[in-house]
């Protein structure tokens, strides 16, 4: 069970400060945004690159940009842990993946809460990671679409059928009071953005989080 705060909620103007508050953490999450995949502008690879210099935890980089086939690779080549991108925004998703693991980072897929499970089927074998948006992206803050903790069963059966045993992340309005039921729907990677941000104790909340999911992870 894994807790990955979004560094979405913090303070972009003092993020070194912000991530020592949040040293508990299992990776930073980094949402990439280009205003065009979603309604809204985070960063790119400048910014994320001087993060895979200074931060003390792997980076889970979840890239909401179009064109992911051309700009995607680019940011394994910053040496970050993990790159994620959504399959609504790639022509070439095999290929992208295999790319981004060959570089050396983990590959993951992403699906937004319209999107089906079947549409990852055939990658299931490509990549590291699944992420299960529980939000519509673009925006932390908002709150779970009940909806999507059946996906999130839906996709660990998937997995459990193949005989694949990836992570499954879901990013998106994760708090203390659903988290058991996302870990107990086959979860084992959070997101959590303002959830954690918002605590008076950071790390305290990072250390609530993963305790909960413990509690209801069978097997
Ligand atoms: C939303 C981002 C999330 C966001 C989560 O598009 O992908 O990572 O920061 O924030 P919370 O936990 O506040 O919903
Ligand atoms: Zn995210």
């Amino acid at each position: 069970m894994f807790i990955h705060p979004s560094i979405l909620s913090a303070d972009f103007v003092n993020l070194e400060s912000e991530l020592s508050s949040i040293s508990s953490a299992d990776a930073f999450h980094v949402d990439v945004m280009d205003n065009h995949f979603v309604p809204n502008l985070t960063f790119g690879p400048q910014m994320v690159g001087r993060l895979q210099e200074v931060a003390k935890r792997e980076l889970d980089v979840h890239l909401m940009i179009s064109d992911v086939d051309r700009w995607g690779p680019g940011y394994a080549e910053l040496g970050v842990a993990s790159v994620t991108f959504h399959i609504e925004a790639s022509n070439n998703p095999v290929e992208l993946a295999r790319k981004i693991r060959k570089i050396g980072s983990r590959a993951a897929v992403a699906i937004k809460p319209g999107t089906d499970v079947s549409a990852i089927e055939e990658l299931l074998v490509e990549v590291d990671m699944v992420l299960v948006m529980t939000v519509e992206p673009g925006f932390g803050g908002q709150k779970l679409i009940p909806e999507t903790v059946a996906k999130v069963s839906q996709v660990r059966s998937s997995l459990l059928a193949k005989g694949l045993e990836l992570a499954v992340q879901v990013d998106g309005g994760v708090t203390e009071d659903n988290i058991s039921d996302l870990a107990k729907a086959g979860a084992n990677t959070f997101v959590a953005g303002s959830s954690v941000f918002r605590a008076v104790d950071r790390n305290a909340q990072i250390d609530k989080l993963r305790a909960l999911a413990k509690g209801h992870h069978h097997g």
